[in-house]
């Protein structure tokens, strides 16, 4: 079956920036990602999401006209596609970093590595340097568990 991981950046609507919203949010996605077998990961900064979609092409493409629909959030670009022979997030149906939350040298480290305005980090447009950042919030969240 072939595989894919799409990234894609976006501005978030203030609604789903409401508490408990975003949570609510993962709840439901995780349900319906692991039933298509999607895994990934989402960031939020500031009001700018970071996604990373993994799973079987015609799931993740479905997935994405969806998301991209989806009036919670708005100026959708891709920034990434590509066939994958193996995931990197391999455990997770979806998980959310929050950078907001991060503690104090959680947080410095990502501000040493990359461009910040204020508190938050700015996403590259390097994609390898995007990737970097989506490898460590991985990793913070694995720490985190
Ligand atoms: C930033 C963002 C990320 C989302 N991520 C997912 C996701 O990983 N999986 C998912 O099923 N829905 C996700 N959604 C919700 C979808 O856009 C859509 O509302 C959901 O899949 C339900 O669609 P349906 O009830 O019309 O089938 C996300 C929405 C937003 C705004």
């Amino acid at each position: 079956m072939r595989r894919c991981r799409l990234i894609y950046k976006s501005i978030a609507n203030p609604e789903i920036l409401e508490s408990g919203a975003i949570e609510d949010l993962m709840k439901l996605a995780s349900e319906r990602n692991s039933e298509s077998g999607i895994t990934g990961i989402l960031l939020l900064s500031g009001d700018r999401f970071l996604q990373a979609l993994e799973g079987p092409v015609r799931f993740v493409n479905q997935l994405f006209i969806k998301i991209a629909n989806d009036g919670r959030h708005h100026d959708i670009e891709l920034v990434d596609y590509e066939d994958i022979n193996h995931t990197c997030f391999h455990d997770w149906s979806m998980r959310l970093l929050n950078l907001k939350n991060l503690d104090q040298n959680q947080s410095e480290l990502l501000r040493q590595k990359y461009s910040h305005s204020g508190d938050a980090i700015n996403y590259p447009n390097d994609k390898m340097l995007l990737f970097s950042l989506l490898m460590d919030a991985k990793n913070i969240l694995l720490e985190s568990d």
